[in-house]
Protein backbone atom coordinates (compact mmCIF):
# COMPACT_ATOMS: atom_id res chain seq x y z
CA UNK A 1 0.00 0.00 0.00
CA UNK A 2 1.33 3.71 -0.49
CA UNK A 3 2.21 5.91 2.51
CA UNK A 4 -0.26 8.17 1.12
CA UNK A 5 -1.41 10.10 -1.95
CA UNK A 6 0.35 13.11 -0.83
CA UNK A 7 3.67 11.38 -0.77
CA UNK A 8 2.38 10.32 -4.03
CA UNK A 9 2.17 13.15 -5.38
CA UNK A 10 5.08 14.75 -3.71
CA UNK A 11 7.44 11.73 -5.29
CA UNK A 12 5.68 12.55 -8.78
CA UNK A 13 6.49 16.28 -8.82
CA UNK A 14 9.91 15.08 -7.39
CA UNK A 15 10.50 13.29 -10.67
CA UNK A 16 9.66 15.34 -12.79
CA UNK A 17 11.75 18.40 -11.19
CA UNK A 18 14.78 15.99 -11.13
CA UNK A 19 13.78 14.88 -14.78
CA UNK A 20 14.16 18.75 -15.93
CA UNK A 21 16.52 19.92 -13.65
CA UNK A 22 19.50 17.48 -14.90
CA UNK A 23 20.08 15.94 -18.33
CA UNK A 24 22.36 13.05 -16.66
CA UNK A 25 20.68 9.94 -17.77
CA UNK A 26 22.04 7.69 -15.25
CA UNK A 27 21.79 10.49 -12.51
CA UNK A 28 18.02 10.58 -13.50
CA UNK A 29 17.29 7.54 -13.81
CA UNK A 30 18.86 6.17 -10.80
CA UNK A 31 17.35 8.87 -8.73
CA UNK A 32 14.45 7.89 -10.23
CA UNK A 33 14.24 4.21 -9.58
CA UNK A 34 15.14 5.10 -6.10
CA UNK A 35 12.18 7.09 -5.12
CA UNK A 36 9.95 4.47 -6.67
CA UNK A 37 11.45 1.50 -4.50
CA UNK A 38 11.10 3.35 -1.47
CA UNK A 39 7.68 4.61 -2.59
CA UNK A 40 6.41 0.81 -3.14
CA UNK A 41 8.41 -0.69 -0.81
CA UNK A 42 10.52 -2.46 -3.23
CA UNK A 43 13.86 -4.55 -2.80
CA UNK A 44 14.84 -3.70 -6.56
CA UNK A 45 14.48 -2.25 -9.96
CA UNK A 46 16.07 -2.34 -13.38
CA UNK A 47 16.06 -0.58 -16.66
CA UNK A 48 16.31 -1.72 -19.62
CA UNK A 49 16.77 -0.37 -23.41
CA UNK A 50 16.16 -1.65 -26.70
CA UNK A 51 19.20 -2.29 -28.94
CA UNK A 52 17.13 -2.52 -32.08
CA UNK A 53 20.23 -3.47 -34.07
CA UNK A 54 20.50 -6.52 -32.21
CA UNK A 55 16.71 -7.13 -31.11
CA UNK A 56 18.05 -7.33 -27.45
CA UNK A 57 17.06 -5.71 -23.96
CA UNK A 58 20.46 -4.35 -22.49
CA UNK A 59 20.21 -2.66 -19.26
CA UNK A 60 20.63 1.23 -18.40
CA UNK A 61 20.19 0.30 -14.59
CA UNK A 62 19.96 -2.29 -11.84
CA UNK A 63 19.36 -1.17 -8.46
CA UNK A 64 19.77 -4.26 -5.80
CA UNK A 65 21.41 -6.95 -4.76
CA UNK A 66 23.49 -8.34 -7.44
CA UNK A 67 22.63 -5.71 -9.54
CA UNK A 68 26.76 -4.94 -10.75
CA UNK A 69 26.75 -7.99 -12.05
CA UNK A 70 23.34 -8.51 -13.78
CA UNK A 71 23.86 -5.66 -15.80
CA UNK A 72 26.15 -7.43 -18.18
CA UNK A 73 23.46 -9.65 -19.54
CA UNK A 74 21.32 -9.03 -22.50
CA UNK A 75 17.86 -10.54 -23.18
CA UNK A 76 16.91 -11.23 -26.69
CA UNK A 77 13.63 -9.67 -27.24
CA UNK A 78 10.93 -12.02 -25.88
CA UNK A 79 13.07 -13.84 -23.14
CA UNK A 80 11.62 -13.45 -19.15
CA UNK A 81 9.56 -10.94 -17.70
CA UNK A 82 10.96 -7.72 -19.76
CA UNK A 83 11.27 -9.44 -23.12
CA UNK A 84 7.55 -10.13 -22.53
CA UNK A 85 6.66 -6.58 -21.98
CA UNK A 86 8.76 -5.62 -24.70
CA UNK A 87 7.45 -7.66 -27.22
CA UNK A 88 3.73 -6.91 -26.03
CA UNK A 89 4.03 -3.55 -25.59
CA UNK A 90 1.92 -4.08 -22.30
CA UNK A 91 2.19 -3.69 -18.78
CA UNK A 92 2.45 -6.99 -16.80
CA UNK A 93 1.99 -8.08 -13.14
CA UNK A 94 3.80 -11.25 -11.60
CA UNK A 95 2.76 -12.04 -8.42
CA UNK A 96 4.87 -15.17 -7.82
CA UNK A 97 7.07 -15.59 -10.97
CA UNK A 98 7.51 -19.51 -9.97
CA UNK A 99 4.19 -19.72 -11.04
CA UNK A 100 4.86 -18.16 -14.08
CA UNK A 101 6.13 -19.73 -17.02
CA UNK A 102 7.21 -16.32 -19.04
CA UNK A 103 9.69 -15.82 -16.20
CA UNK A 104 13.49 -16.87 -16.56
CA UNK A 105 15.83 -17.68 -13.99
CA UNK A 106 18.67 -16.99 -15.91
CA UNK A 107 19.51 -13.35 -14.45
CA UNK A 108 18.85 -14.73 -11.17
CA UNK A 109 21.56 -17.09 -11.62
CA UNK A 110 24.00 -15.05 -12.38
CA UNK A 111 23.15 -11.84 -10.31
CA UNK A 112 22.50 -13.93 -7.02
CA UNK A 113 19.45 -12.25 -6.03
CA UNK A 114 16.40 -14.08 -5.68
CA UNK A 115 13.20 -12.88 -7.42
CA UNK A 116 9.91 -13.48 -5.62
CA UNK A 117 7.51 -10.95 -7.62
CA UNK A 118 7.63 -8.63 -10.60
CA UNK A 119 5.61 -5.40 -12.18
CA UNK A 120 7.01 -4.75 -15.75
CA UNK A 121 5.81 -1.80 -17.83
CA UNK A 122 7.20 -0.69 -21.31
CA UNK A 123 8.91 3.06 -21.63
CA UNK A 124 7.71 4.95 -24.27
CA UNK A 125 8.44 7.68 -26.36
CA UNK A 126 5.71 8.80 -28.64
CA UNK A 127 4.35 5.65 -29.05
CA UNK A 128 8.10 3.85 -29.94
CA UNK A 129 9.26 1.34 -27.61
CA UNK A 130 12.57 2.45 -25.62
CA UNK A 131 12.85 -0.05 -22.75
CA UNK A 132 11.27 -1.84 -19.94
CA UNK A 133 10.85 -1.10 -16.16
CA UNK A 134 10.99 -3.26 -13.85
CA UNK A 135 10.45 -3.52 -9.96
CA UNK A 136 10.78 -6.83 -7.87
CA UNK A 137 9.84 -8.05 -4.92
CA UNK A 138 7.65 -5.88 -2.98
CA UNK A 139 8.27 -6.39 0.84
CA UNK A 140 4.77 -5.83 2.99
CA UNK A 141 3.03 -8.36 0.45
CA UNK A 142 2.52 -8.49 -3.10
CA UNK A 143 2.31 -6.08 -5.90
CA UNK A 144 -1.18 -4.04 -6.68
CA UNK A 145 -2.62 -3.05 -9.93
CA UNK A 146 -2.22 0.77 -7.88
CA UNK A 147 1.81 0.01 -8.08
CA UNK A 148 1.42 -0.86 -11.93
CA UNK A 149 -0.40 2.22 -12.79
CA UNK A 150 2.14 4.54 -10.50
CA UNK A 151 5.05 2.16 -12.59
CA UNK A 152 3.09 3.45 -15.68
CA UNK A 153 3.22 7.03 -14.95
CA UNK A 154 6.91 6.71 -14.22
CA UNK A 155 7.82 5.08 -17.61
CA UNK A 156 6.36 8.00 -19.39
CA UNK A 157 8.61 10.13 -17.44
CA UNK A 158 11.52 8.26 -17.69
CA UNK A 159 10.76 8.03 -21.12
CA UNK A 160 10.97 11.77 -22.22
CA UNK A 161 14.15 11.04 -19.75
CA UNK A 162 15.92 9.08 -21.80
CA UNK A 163 14.91 10.89 -25.03
CA UNK A 164 15.82 14.28 -23.58
CA UNK A 165 19.67 12.68 -22.72
CA UNK A 166 19.80 10.94 -26.22
CA UNK A 167 19.14 14.44 -27.56
CA UNK A 168 21.19 16.09 -25.56
CA UNK A 169 24.10 13.79 -26.21
CA UNK A 170 23.51 14.30 -29.80
CA UNK A 171 23.94 18.13 -29.41
CA UNK A 172 26.63 17.90 -27.10
CA UNK A 173 28.25 15.55 -29.94
CA UNK A 174 27.44 18.25 -32.51
CA UNK A 175 28.62 21.06 -30.11
CA UNK A 176 32.17 19.13 -29.29
CA UNK A 177 32.43 18.92 -33.27
CA UNK A 178 32.27 22.51 -34.17
CA UNK A 179 34.24 23.40 -31.30
CA UNK A 180 36.98 20.80 -32.55
CA UNK A 181 36.45 22.88 -35.91
CA UNK A 182 36.73 26.02 -34.74
CA UNK A 183 39.71 24.97 -33.16
CA UNK A 184 41.24 23.86 -36.05
CA UNK A 185 40.22 27.32 -37.67
CA UNK A 186 41.66 28.98 -35.44
CA UNK A 187 45.78 27.04 -35.37
CA UNK A 188 45.50 27.44 -39.18
CA UNK A 189 45.06 31.24 -38.81
CA UNK A 190 47.78 31.51 -36.37
CA UNK A 191 50.09 29.80 -38.65
CA UNK A 192 49.17 32.02 -41.49
CA UNK A 193 49.45 34.73 -39.07
CA UNK A 194 52.72 34.09 -37.94
CA UNK A 195 54.08 33.27 -41.22
CA UNK A 196 52.67 36.42 -42.22
CA UNK A 197 54.32 38.33 -39.42
CA UNK A 198 57.72 36.80 -40.04
CA UNK A 199 57.56 36.93 -43.93
CA UNK A 200 57.15 40.76 -43.49
CA UNK A 201 60.20 40.62 -40.49
CA UNK A 202 62.47 38.91 -42.77
CA UNK A 203 61.42 40.79 -45.72
CA UNK A 204 62.64 44.57 -43.59
CA UNK A 205 65.82 42.42 -42.45
CA UNK A 206 66.70 41.22 -46.01
CA UNK A 207 66.21 44.73 -47.45
CA UNK A 208 68.58 46.15 -44.42
CA UNK A 209 71.22 43.25 -44.90
CA UNK A 210 71.26 43.18 -48.91
CA UNK A 211 73.25 46.61 -49.46
CA UNK A 212 75.97 45.70 -46.20
CA UNK A 213 76.13 41.98 -48.02
CA UNK A 214 77.02 44.03 -51.43
CA UNK A 215 80.01 46.07 -50.38
CA UNK A 216 81.40 43.27 -47.81
CA UNK A 217 81.73 41.23 -51.04
CA UNK A 218 82.83 43.85 -53.12
CA UNK A 219 85.41 45.01 -50.99
CA UNK A 220 86.19 41.34 -50.50
CA UNK A 221 86.77 40.55 -54.15
CA UNK A 222 89.12 43.67 -54.20
CA UNK A 223 90.87 42.11 -51.35
CA UNK A 224 91.13 39.40 -53.41
CA UNK A 225 93.09 40.27 -56.19
CA UNK A 226 95.36 42.88 -54.09
CA UNK A 227 96.72 39.60 -52.28
CA UNK A 228 100.04 38.42 -53.82
CA UNK A 229 99.67 34.80 -55.21
CA UNK A 230 101.01 32.47 -52.38
CA UNK A 231 99.52 34.88 -49.57
CA UNK A 232 97.84 32.51 -46.20
CA UNK A 233 95.28 35.12 -46.27
CA UNK A 234 94.02 33.62 -49.80
CA UNK A 235 92.19 30.78 -47.91
CA UNK A 236 90.23 33.66 -45.35
CA UNK A 237 89.06 35.59 -48.34
CA UNK A 238 87.96 32.69 -49.73
CA UNK A 239 85.91 31.52 -46.52
CA UNK A 240 84.47 35.08 -46.52
CA UNK A 241 83.56 35.03 -50.19
CA UNK A 242 82.03 31.64 -49.88
CA UNK A 243 79.91 32.67 -46.35
CA UNK A 244 79.08 35.42 -48.36
CA UNK A 245 77.32 33.73 -51.61
CA UNK A 246 75.18 31.50 -48.81
CA UNK A 247 74.19 35.16 -47.25
CA UNK A 248 73.48 36.58 -51.15
CA UNK A 249 71.37 33.42 -52.15
CA UNK A 250 69.16 33.97 -48.82
CA UNK A 251 68.61 37.11 -48.89
CA UNK A 252 67.34 36.67 -52.98
CA UNK A 253 65.66 33.78 -51.50
CA UNK A 254 63.91 35.65 -48.53
CA UNK A 255 63.15 38.47 -51.17
CA UNK A 256 61.72 36.05 -53.41
CA UNK A 257 59.24 34.72 -50.84
CA UNK A 258 58.43 38.11 -49.59
CA UNK A 259 57.77 39.69 -52.88
CA UNK A 260 55.71 36.73 -54.20
CA UNK A 261 52.15 37.37 -55.93
CA UNK A 262 49.11 35.99 -55.23
CA UNK A 263 47.59 33.15 -57.43
CA UNK A 264 45.89 34.38 -60.37
CA UNK A 265 42.98 31.24 -60.89
CA UNK A 266 42.77 29.93 -64.02
CA UNK A 267 41.85 26.63 -65.66
CA UNK A 268 44.97 24.18 -65.13
CA UNK A 269 45.27 20.87 -66.16
CA UNK A 270 46.52 18.77 -63.86
CA UNK A 271 48.62 16.08 -66.26
CA UNK A 272 50.17 18.73 -67.89
CA UNK A 273 50.76 20.86 -64.70
CA UNK A 274 52.77 17.85 -63.51
CA UNK A 275 54.59 16.60 -66.59
CA UNK A 276 55.66 19.87 -67.33
CA UNK A 277 56.96 20.63 -63.69
CA UNK A 278 58.88 17.33 -63.68
CA UNK A 279 60.57 18.12 -66.99
CA UNK A 280 61.94 21.31 -65.73
CA UNK A 281 62.85 20.04 -62.64
CA UNK A 282 64.76 17.02 -64.19
CA UNK A 283 66.78 19.59 -66.51
CA UNK A 284 68.66 20.86 -63.30
CA UNK A 285 68.38 18.06 -61.40
CA UNK A 286 67.67 14.92 -62.41
CA UNK A 287 70.36 11.80 -61.59
CA UNK A 288 70.28 8.50 -63.43
CA UNK A 289 70.52 7.20 -59.82
CA UNK A 290 67.19 8.56 -59.15
CA UNK A 291 63.93 6.53 -60.70
CA UNK A 292 60.63 8.36 -61.13
CA UNK A 293 57.41 6.81 -61.36
CA UNK A 294 54.64 8.98 -62.23
CA UNK A 295 50.77 7.47 -61.72
CA UNK A 296 48.27 9.83 -63.35
CA UNK A 297 44.38 9.42 -63.79
CA UNK A 298 44.10 8.53 -67.51
CA UNK A 299 41.07 11.28 -68.09
CA UNK A 300 41.68 14.97 -68.91
CA UNK A 301 41.33 16.63 -65.31
CA UNK A 302 41.43 20.83 -64.64
CA UNK A 303 41.12 22.58 -61.69
CA UNK A 304 41.02 26.26 -60.70
CA UNK A 305 44.57 27.32 -59.92
CA UNK A 306 47.93 29.56 -60.72
CA UNK A 307 49.96 26.96 -62.54
CA UNK A 308 53.35 29.11 -62.22
CA UNK A 309 52.85 28.42 -58.96
CA UNK A 310 51.98 25.24 -58.27
CA UNK A 311 54.87 24.26 -60.96
CA UNK A 312 57.24 26.26 -58.16
CA UNK A 313 55.25 23.76 -55.34
CA UNK A 314 55.96 21.16 -57.20
CA UNK A 315 59.74 21.68 -58.04
CA UNK A 316 60.45 22.63 -54.55
CA UNK A 317 59.17 19.27 -53.16
CA UNK A 318 61.19 17.04 -56.00
CA UNK A 319 64.10 19.56 -54.70
CA UNK A 320 63.69 18.04 -51.04
CA UNK A 321 63.16 14.98 -52.42
CA UNK A 322 66.07 14.68 -54.20
CA UNK A 323 68.02 16.44 -51.74
CA UNK A 324 66.91 13.39 -49.43
CA UNK A 325 68.16 10.80 -51.85
CA UNK A 326 71.93 11.54 -52.51
CA UNK A 327 72.23 7.78 -52.32
CA UNK A 328 69.94 7.55 -55.19
CA UNK A 329 65.99 6.12 -54.19
CA UNK A 330 62.86 6.52 -55.94
CA UNK A 331 60.48 9.48 -56.11
CA UNK A 332 56.90 8.51 -56.86
CA UNK A 333 54.44 11.34 -57.80
CA UNK A 334 50.61 10.28 -58.09
CA UNK A 335 47.73 12.63 -58.56
CA UNK A 336 43.91 12.07 -58.95
CA UNK A 337 40.70 13.34 -57.90
CA UNK A 338 39.01 12.60 -54.82
CA UNK A 339 34.93 13.81 -54.18
CA UNK A 340 35.51 17.65 -54.36
CA UNK A 341 39.35 17.84 -54.14
CA UNK A 342 42.33 16.63 -56.51
CA UNK A 343 44.97 14.67 -54.80
CA UNK A 344 48.94 14.92 -55.40
CA UNK A 345 51.43 12.66 -53.11
CA UNK A 346 55.14 13.39 -53.69
CA UNK A 347 56.44 10.05 -51.96
CA UNK A 348 60.29 9.44 -52.03
CA UNK A 349 62.87 7.09 -50.74
CA UNK A 350 65.14 8.97 -48.71
CA UNK A 351 66.40 9.81 -45.43
CA UNK A 352 63.34 10.96 -43.92
CA UNK A 353 62.18 13.56 -41.28
CA UNK A 354 62.93 13.02 -37.66
CA UNK A 355 59.31 13.05 -35.39
CA UNK A 356 60.77 15.72 -33.50
CA UNK A 357 61.60 18.04 -36.72
CA UNK A 358 58.03 17.22 -38.14
CA UNK A 359 56.12 20.28 -36.57
CA UNK A 360 58.97 22.38 -37.98
CA UNK A 361 59.39 21.77 -41.61
CA UNK A 362 57.21 24.74 -42.85
CA UNK A 363 58.10 26.82 -40.47
CA UNK A 364 60.72 29.72 -42.42
CA UNK A 365 64.16 29.26 -42.24
CA UNK A 366 63.85 25.89 -40.83
CA UNK A 367 66.85 23.70 -42.62
CA UNK A 368 68.93 20.77 -42.29
CA UNK A 369 70.48 21.43 -45.18
CA UNK A 370 73.93 23.73 -44.90
CA UNK A 371 72.81 25.02 -48.61
CA UNK A 372 69.58 25.71 -47.93
CA UNK A 373 66.97 28.60 -46.53
CA UNK A 374 64.60 26.69 -45.06
CA UNK A 375 61.67 28.78 -46.95
CA UNK A 376 61.25 26.04 -49.69
CA UNK A 377 58.27 24.31 -48.14
CA UNK A 378 57.46 27.66 -46.06
CA UNK A 379 57.16 28.55 -50.07
CA UNK A 380 54.94 25.60 -50.92
CA UNK A 381 52.68 25.87 -47.38
CA UNK A 382 51.67 29.34 -48.79
CA UNK A 383 51.10 28.41 -52.10
CA UNK A 384 48.95 25.84 -51.04
CA UNK A 385 46.86 27.87 -48.67
CA UNK A 386 46.47 30.20 -51.22
CA UNK A 387 44.88 27.68 -53.24
CA UNK A 388 42.27 26.92 -50.55
CA UNK A 389 43.97 23.71 -50.33
CA UNK A 390 45.72 21.55 -47.70
CA UNK A 391 49.32 19.74 -46.89
CA UNK A 392 50.22 16.96 -44.89
CA UNK A 393 53.69 15.36 -44.04
CA UNK A 394 54.38 12.07 -43.23
CA UNK A 395 57.74 10.56 -42.76
CA UNK A 396 59.68 7.55 -41.21
CA UNK A 397 63.73 7.72 -40.95
CA UNK A 398 65.38 5.61 -42.58
CA UNK A 399 62.24 4.64 -44.93
CA UNK A 400 61.47 8.00 -46.92
CA UNK A 401 58.74 11.17 -46.84
CA UNK A 402 55.41 11.53 -48.78
CA UNK A 403 54.08 15.20 -48.81
CA UNK A 404 50.28 15.34 -49.83
CA UNK A 405 48.52 17.92 -51.03
CA UNK A 406 44.37 18.46 -51.43
CA UNK A 407 43.18 21.05 -54.08
CA UNK A 408 39.76 22.10 -54.38
CA UNK A 409 38.84 20.59 -57.91
CA UNK A 410 35.79 22.66 -58.43
CA UNK A 411 35.50 26.55 -58.99
CA UNK A 412 33.06 27.02 -56.21
CA UNK A 413 34.88 25.75 -53.90
CA UNK A 414 37.12 28.18 -53.54
CA UNK A 415 35.15 31.12 -52.48
CA UNK A 416 36.37 33.11 -54.50
CA UNK A 417 33.70 35.76 -53.84
CA UNK A 418 33.89 35.78 -50.33
CA UNK A 419 37.69 36.70 -51.11
CA UNK A 420 36.95 39.53 -53.18
CA UNK A 421 34.78 40.99 -50.09
CA UNK A 422 31.09 42.46 -49.93
CA UNK A 423 29.83 43.97 -52.70
CA UNK A 424 30.09 47.36 -53.86
N1 LIG B 1 61.53 14.93 -48.76
C1 LIG B 1 62.19 15.20 -47.63
N2 LIG B 1 62.91 14.26 -47.00
C2 LIG B 1 63.56 14.53 -45.86
N3 LIG B 1 63.57 15.74 -45.26
C3 LIG B 1 62.86 16.74 -45.83
C4 LIG B 1 62.15 16.53 -47.03
N4 LIG B 1 61.55 17.70 -47.36
C5 LIG B 1 61.89 18.57 -46.40
N5 LIG B 1 62.69 18.01 -45.48
C6 LIG B 1 63.25 18.65 -44.27
O1 LIG B 1 62.63 19.91 -44.10
C7 LIG B 1 63.59 20.95 -44.11
C8 LIG B 1 63.00 22.21 -44.71
O2 LIG B 1 62.75 22.06 -46.08
P1 LIG B 1 62.66 23.36 -46.97
O3 LIG B 1 61.67 24.27 -46.36
O4 LIG B 1 62.44 22.96 -48.38
O5 LIG B 1 64.07 24.04 -46.79
P2 LIG B 1 65.47 23.63 -47.36
O6 LIG B 1 65.25 22.70 -48.50
O7 LIG B 1 66.05 24.94 -47.78
O8 LIG B 1 66.21 23.04 -46.21
C9 LIG B 1 64.75 20.37 -44.89
O9 LIG B 1 65.97 21.00 -44.56
C10 LIG B 1 64.72 18.93 -44.42
O10 LIG B 1 65.29 18.80 -43.14
MG1 LIG C 1 63.86 22.81 -49.95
Amino acid sequence: MFKGCEDEIKALARLSTLVNSTLNLMEVLDNAMKYVEELMDAEASSIFEVDYERDELFFRLARGKGGSRARKIRLSMGEGIAGWVAREGKPLLVADVYQDKRFSARMDKYSGFKTRSIIGVPIKHKGRLIGVLEVLNKRGGPFEEEDLELLTVVGNQIGIAMENARLYQRLQEKFTLTAEELKKTQQKLIQSERLGALARLSQGVAHEVRNPVMSIGGFARRLKQQLSPGDSAHKYVEIILKELARLEKMVQDVENYANMREPEFREVNLEKLIEHALEEWRQSWASPDIQVHLDLPGEEITFPGDERLLSLVLKNLFRNAREAMTGGGELSIAAYPQGRQIIIKVADTGIGIPPEDLPQVFDPFFTSNPQGSGLGLTTVHRIVSEHHGEISVKSTVGEGTEIRIRLPLYPDDLHLSELEGPPI
